[in-house]
């Protein structure tokens, strides 16, 4: 078995505000339709009221901040920040097109920006943390966007390992190629699944108050009423999935899409490909 040269899925912000921010783009809906169900979650936990003034931190395309906007009126105001400034600019077409004039947004790498706007009262991250080069210096500048008593919420994923919709396509992948461990502290959708890890640099960046409510759900892999057939498409297109395998012959890129295929028959419903998932929401408040 050969090894590939991808850290099991690091991705870097470098992805984001190049080929990674155009894949999310390009598959916008399939993304945000799947992890919905966290986002949903979060907000809940979030509870946003009107009048509030929010940051949203790697906002992507935008879903989250147009749901902040909408329950912050009359009154409050969002700024959504991404590093891509093609979601960026995706986000901000969203948002004028609800008629939502009190969110906008940056296109600012959010582990150094300084916000217009900033200390604002409330932090949100739907995914958006788990990418900085440096993350303990992230969290300082995040906790510098919120003001003393401020209120932040987080959602990360939780470890591969047991969460079902990755381990059963890692599995897959694994059947083909060697997969290196990442090193500790890699940027990546898993660099904030251990809660001490996650604990100790929030408390760094002059947090306090934290709290981590561990979310069993369910969400539709390759987004809502894809087959089988097309999410395990939409894994290997749009996902880092994908470029595990990406230096691999033909015949075992189609054998590794066969297998994440029956994977997917297993969970086929007619409202789409649906796995279990576990994620991390987190709510901390700023020192002070
Ligand atoms: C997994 S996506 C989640 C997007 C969005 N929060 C959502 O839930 O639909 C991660 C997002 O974080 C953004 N991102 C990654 N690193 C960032 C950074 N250092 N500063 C700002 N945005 C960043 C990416 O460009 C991407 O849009």
């Amino acid at each position: 078995m050969s090894s590939t040269n991808a850290t099991m899925l690091a991705t870097h912000v470098e992805d984001w505000s190049g080929d990674m921010g155009e894949r999310w783009l390009a598959n916008l809906d399939r993304f945000e339709s799947m992890i919905s169900p966290v986002g949903d979650a979060l907000l809940a936990r979030a509870a946003f009221r009107p009048g509030e003034q929010v940051v949203d931190i790697g906002c992507g395309g935008g879903a989250s901040t147009r749901a902040i906007a909408a329950s912050i009126l009359p009154g409050g105001r969002v700024t959504g920040v991404d590093v891509s400034a093609s979601l960026i600019a995706e986000a901000a077409r969203r948002a004028a097109q609800d008629g939502l004039t009190n969110a906008s947004v940056l296109a600012a790498d959010a582990a150094t920006a300084a916000v217009p706007g900033a200390p604002f009262g409330r932090l949100f991250s739907r995914f958006g943390c788990m990418f900085f080069a440096d993350p303990q210096a992230a969290f300082v500048n995040l906790g510098r966007l919120l003001h003393p008593g401020g209120r932040a919420d987080f959602a990360v994923w939780a470890p591969a390992r047991g969460n079902p919709w990755v381990s059963g396509l890692m599995g897959i992948v694994r059947n083909h190629v060697e997969v290196p461990k990442p090193e500790p502290g890699t940027p990546g959708p898993f660099s904030l699944d251990d809660p001490d890890h996650f604990r100790a640099l929030l408390e760094g960046g002059g947090f306090t108050d934290l709290d981590f409510h561990f979310w069993q759900g369910k969400q539709l892999v390759g987004g809502a009423g894809a087959s089988a057939a097309s999410a395990a498409r939409f894994v290997l297109d749009a996902m880092s999935f994908g470029q595990l395998l990406a230096d691999q012959p033909a015949a075992v890129r189609a054998t590794a899409e066969a297998e994440i295929r029956e994977l997917f028959v297993a969970h086929e419903t007619p409202s789409g490909v649906i796995m279990g998932a576990n994620a991390w929401l987190v709510s901390a408040r700023r020192d002070g």
